[in-house]
This record gives C-alpha cells, sequence and structure tokens, in this order.
C-alpha cells in the first residue's frame, strides 16, 4: 500500500492524485477519476509516458537494459530455457514441472493440423501475396472453424490458444509454399517445434529435410527472445480488441497486423532491405549513415533506436552472440558476407557518431535477427511471421491476463479535438 499522493494545481485548485508503485519500484501517478474530478484530461501522443494496465507478466528497465519474463531475466532463458518452456512461463505464471511440460509439449504437437476445408482458403490469395497478409487472414479465419464455442469460458480460451500455438507453425509453413507454389507439408508430431516449422517449410514430398541442430537451435533461441516485450504497439493492440470481449483469433489476428509496419516487426525485413541497396550502390556505408541523420528524407537506420531501450536492448546483445556462434558453423556465400561486412560498419560507425549517441540509439532486436534468419537461408518476407510466431505467447499472455482482471474495462483513449467548433451543413448544389 503507498500513502504518497501527486499534487496537481489547476486554476488555482489543488488536486490530489494516488501514486501508485510497481513492484520493480516503478512510479505512476493513476489518473483514472483525474476527469471526472477536473474535467481536463491528460494528452500523450504515442503512449510514450501512458501506462495502460497494471501487469506481472514482462519487466523492462529500458535506461538499465533489463527484460525479464515472470521475474526471470532474458539471459538466463536464453542459456537454460526452450521455447516451449517459455511459452508455458508466460502463459501459465511459472514454470512447468517435468511432467507439466510433456503434457503441453504433446498438445501442441498434436493439434497442428489444419482443417482441409482451411487448407483451401490459401487457395483465393495471389502467388505473391506477402505471409504477413496471409496469417493475419487465416488466423482471423480460425474463428469461423471454432465459432460455436464460448469465448469467455477459461478451459476454452485455454484450447484456443493452444490450438493457436499448434497451427500458426503450419499457417507460416502453407503461406511459403503457396509463395514457392509447391505443395504443402503437413506437420510432422515427432519433429520439435522448430523442427517442424523448418520441415514444413523446406521439405517437399520428394525430399525430406532435417534440420541441422545449429539452426534448429538458433531459431527457439531467437524466438524465446521475441516472446514478450509487454506493451508494445502489437500487444497494446491484441489488449485493446480483446477488451471489446472479441473473440482470441480475431485479436491475434490484429496483433498480427499491428507487428507487421517496418517501425515494428517488420523492421527485420526492411534491415535486411537496407543492407541490400547499400550493397547495390557500391557499399558506401558512410554515405548510408548521413542519409540516416538527415531530416528533408524519410531514410532510418533500421533496427537501429527503441522507445523503450535508451541504453541497449538485452536481446540484441544476445542475438549478436548467437550471430557470431551461427556464422561459424553455417558457411556464408559471397553475398551474404557482403551484407554482414556492410551490417558490421553499418553498427560501428552509427555507434561512434553522435547523431546516434545524443539520441540513444542502440542496435534493436532486429538488427541481427535478420541477419541469422538471412544465414539460416529463410526467405526475406518470413522474417516478419517467424517475429510472430515468437511473439504470439507474449500476446496470448496479455490477452489472458486481460480476461482474467475484475472489472477490466473496455479500451477507449480520449482525445482533444481540434477540428471546426460546428460546421453548417450545405445542400449539395450550393457548395
Ligand atoms: N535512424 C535515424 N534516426 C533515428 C532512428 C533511426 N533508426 N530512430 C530514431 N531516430 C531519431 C529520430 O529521427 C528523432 O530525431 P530528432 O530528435 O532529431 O527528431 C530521435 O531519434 C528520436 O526518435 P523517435 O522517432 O522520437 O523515437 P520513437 O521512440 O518514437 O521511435 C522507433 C522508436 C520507431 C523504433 C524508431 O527508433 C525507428 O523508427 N527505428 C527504426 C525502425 C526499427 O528498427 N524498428 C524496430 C523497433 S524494435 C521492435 O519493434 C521489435
Amino acid at each position: 500500500m503507498n500513502n504518497d499522493k501527486a499534487q496537481l494545481t489547476i486554476e488555482g485548485k489543488v488536486y490530489e492524485l494516488p501514486v501508485v508503485v510497481g513492484s520493480a519500484g516503478e512510479k505512476a501517478v493513476d489518473i483514472s477519476k483525474f476527469r471526472a474530478d477536473t474535467g481536463y484530461i491528460t494528452l500523450d501522443s504515442g503512449f510514450g509516458n501512458t501506462g495502460s494496465c497494471t501487469s506481472s507478466i514482462c519487466f523492462i528497465d529500458g535506461e538499465k537494459g533489463i527484460l525479464r519474463y515472470r521475474g526471470i531475466p532474458i539471459e538466463v532463458l536464453a542459456e537454460k530455457s526452450n521455447f516451449l518452456e517459455t511459452v508455458y512461463l508466460l502463459m501459465y505464471g511459472q514454470l512447468p514441472k517435468v511432467a507439466e511440460l510433456k503434457d503441453f509439449e504433446g498438445r501442441i504437437s498434436r493439434d497442428g493440423i489444419l482443417d482441409e476445408d482451411l487448407k483451401r482458403f490459401f487457395d483465393g490469395f495471389p502467388r505473391h501475396a506477402h505471409p504477413m497478409a496471409i496469417l493475419s487472414s487465416v488466423v482471423g479465419a480460425l474463428s469461423t472453424f471454432y465459432q460455436d464455442e464460448d469465448c469467455e469460458d477459461p478451459k476454452i480460451n485455454e484450447l484456443h490458444c493452444i490450438r493457436l500455438l499448434a497451427k500458426l507453425p503450419t499457417i507460416i509453413g502453407f503461406s511459403y509454399k503457396k509463395s514457392l507454389g509447391e505443395p504443402f507439408i503437413y506437420p510432422d508430431q515427432n519433429r520439435s517445434y522448430c523442427e517442424n516449422l523448418l520441415h514444413m517449410m523446406f521439405s517437399r514430398p520428394h525430399a525430406e529435410y532435417h534440420a541441422p541442430s545449429v539452426i534448429s537451435e538458433a531459431l527457439d533461441l531467437l524466438l524465446i527472445l521475441h516472446a514478450e516485450h509487454e506493451q508494445n504497439c502489437s500487444t497494446s493492440t491484441v489488449r485493446m480488441v480483446r477488451s471489446s470481449k472479441a473473440n482470441i483469433f480475431a485479436a491475434i489476428s490484429a496483433g498480427i497486423g499491428a507487428l507487421w509496419g517496418k517501425r515494428h516487426g517488420g523492421a527485420n525485413e526492411e534491415v535486411l532491405r537496407m543492407l541490400m541497396s547499400i550493397k547495390e550502390d557500391g557499399g558506401d556505408v558512410a554515405k548510408f549513415i548521413e542519409l540516416a541523420k538527415a531530416k528533408d528524407n524519410k531514410v532510418k537506420l533500421m533496427g537501429f533506436g527503441h522507445r523503450v531501450y535508451k541504453n541497449f536492448d538485452p536481446r540484441a546483445k544476445a542475438i549478436k552472440a548467437a550471430c557470431d556462434r551461427i556464422l561459424a558453423k553455417v558457411s556464408l556465400g559471397g553475398e551474404s558476407q557482403q551484407l554482414l561486412d556492410i551490417a558490421k560498419e553499418l553498427e560501428e560507425r552509427a555507434l561512434a557518431d553522435s547523431y546516434f549517441q545524443d539520441r540513444n540509439l542502440y542496435p534493436n532486436v532486429d538488427f541481427y535477427s535478420g541477419i541469422i534468419y538471412y544465414a539460416m537461408r529463410i526467405p526475406l518476407n518470413i522474417f516478419t511471421p517467424m517475429f510472430v510466431l515468437g511473439r504470439l505467447p507474449g500476446w496470448l499472455a496479455h490477452a489472458n491476463e486481460y480476461d482474467s482482471e475484475p472489472g477490466g474495462r473496455i479500451s477507449r483513449p480520449r482525445q482533444i479535438y481540434t477540428g471546426p467548433e460546428e460546421a453548417k451543413y450545405l445542400a449539395i448544389e450550393d457548395r
């Protein structure tokens, strides 16, 4: 219980506002009754300083570069856990016992198959449809297959979560096969989560693919590092959609749309496109840095900067270490090596440049994840779907946390209106 109060003076009158303190000492001023008491709202474009909820899932200290899932540091999970164990931790709030994890893995591996009618949806998309668009549509369409079930029943909701975790790799695999015009490969429940995804992407009916362990383990690590990141754009979207009591498939489909943008999850694809364009332009890294600093264009150094991390992104550190490990074992073609060299020079120059130093711009999770995916021969348009797969448990955990809150309200921010106060309607012939 915290007895501190914040005081605010408006029009000569002093208002007292409750102070809320989180378990790691984070402080907030509770303004939920502020408008009712004062007639004022608070204005915070981009929600840079707005807490939309309390949550026990993830802790970030952006100044110190700390990220913890359910209290466990990301570095520890990266070293000791695996993706499905981390999913369990996020969803159920604690690490599973041996039997619990086995049961959880079994449920997911047995539910990877898609309804054959859902499979036919893929026929309707054009060959070159971006897989993110397919993902968002097909995940939304899952709700048409499970529509009679009561989404507010926690048991049924849990079943839907398992279905999403199980079927998303299949949807990603099918999306990729669609873009190649190759036959779909069905899930194999005898492979691990990541091996199965790589199988559905790279096996062919006449040539089975078995991912080298360095590749499937690297993918597993990337998924852990992407699994949760509190109130980012896509997670806030999922919570917001869920707050209207929409079903979980609709909420996750909306989250996928939010993640797609290049300022968010789409940045991993954009990093590679940036490296390729620098290479095509003769590899002049210094010229690109100047372009990214200039204010008369829209060029940004993709994979740099973060709303929350103003020191370093702990995920980028872990990814960079993994990147070095993988690249030592995976032989890079000439082009990949050139792209990697450009990335290293970009990072070096940017970190030494006062523009990036003054603005606390450091490599984020997407700077190196794109390079790893590229080295793993993951196609460019599947980079962001990989992020979706990683982030799904975080989204589900937040949707479930929202559901379990007594009296959770529909998300409904306010605004300050700047249009004409009252305008006249002119008949069409008089305009
Ligand atoms: N390259 C060049 N300049 C940058 C960059 C960048 N990557 N990022 C921020 N800046 C500059 C801005 O132009 C601004 O400069 P100014 O103060 O002179 O106007 C200053 O740094 C502050 O930037 P904001 O845009 O206010 O930062 P914000 O927190 O709103 O945005 C974001 C964060 C979207 C991540 C931004 O840094 C960016 O666009 N980065 C590139 C895209 C990217 O890598 N996104 C992935 C983020 S991680 C994730 O979502 C998984």
